[in-house]
């Protein structure tokens, strides 16, 4: 059934995968993003999608974005929290201004997304909801103390959340990609990113298309007994 999505950071990068494989699916897209605007245009007349300029750190810039996607598409029926930043650095030179915005971007949104969505999902006893973790919130990582403890959360906030919508209709789900080869990687020093690839099995970084497999993979509606879980796609870096 063609069902009103919307992607968070939907326009570059793995939300961009993910926004075209859902409009593939057959579902009505929303494309958020935060301020690439030139991006966001290239996106929007390459493929047709619609997008939508909101910062998702904000709660009320969300509620209000997600109450426009509704009247212009529909219902929403799945959200990708995919939205992410990094601002790295080690705990000892960490600003409290690196930690908020990592914070509020890549877990605060969540909450902020979900919220504002999950009254219409519980209302229609539908929802899929897939948030994008890392294999940093898992394993952690040198220098990302704000963006492992953000992602940590986010598997956290999907277990928890899936608790509460199993019985309606709603699930939640989480992937937690390896070393992809999008614009947040290739700001990696080329050194440090030769010594990653050194240590993924596979021996290439993934592509941003073979983590949107699996959110089409998770919005389906046959997936509705999985909910809670945690989808690592990483060329077997990490595994348990
Ligand atoms: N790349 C990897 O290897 C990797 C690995 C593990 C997890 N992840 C996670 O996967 C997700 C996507 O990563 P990516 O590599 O595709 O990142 P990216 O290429 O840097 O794209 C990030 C997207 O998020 C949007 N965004 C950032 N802050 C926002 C805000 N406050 N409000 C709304 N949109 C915002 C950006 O919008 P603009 O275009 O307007 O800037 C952009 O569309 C992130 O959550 C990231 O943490 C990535």
């Amino acid at each position: 059934m063609a069902r009103v999505a919307i992607v968070t950071g939907g326009t570059r990068g793995i939300g961009a995968a993910i926004s075209k494989a859902l409009k593939a699916a057959g579902h009505k897209v929303a494309a958020n993003y935060g301020g690439n605007d030139e991006a966001a245009s290239k996106f929007r007349q390459e493929t047709g999608i619609a997008t939508y300029k909101w910062d998702v750190s904000s709660f009320e810039a969300c509620r209000d974005g997600v109450a426009q996607v509704a009247k212009d598409l529909g219902p929403v029926d799945i959200i990708v929290n995919n939205a992410g930043i990094t601002r790295d650095g080690t705990l000892h030179r960490m600003s409290r201004e690196q930690w908020d915005a990592v914070l509020d971007t890549n877990i605060g949104s969540c909450f902020n997304m979900c919220r504002a969505a999950i009254d219409s999902m519980r209302e229609r006893k539908f929802g899929r909801i897939v948030n994008i973790g890392s294999i940093n919130g898992q394993a952690g990582q040198y220098g990302q103390v704000n963006y492992a403890a953000a992602k940590s959360a986010v598997h956290g906030f999907t277990k928890a959340l899936a608790q509460e919508g199993a019985a309606i209709g709603i699930t939640c789900n989480a992937i937690a990609p390896g070393y992809i080869d999008t614009e947040m990687v290739q700001a990696v020093p080329k050194p440090v990113l030769e010594k990653i690839i050194a240590k993924i099995p596979v021996g290439r970084l993934g592509h941003a298309e073979e983590i949107a497999r699996g959110v089409v993979f998770l919005c389906a509606d046959d997936a509705g007994f999985i909910t809670g879980s945690t989808l690592s796609i990483n060329g077997g870096q990490h595994m348990y």
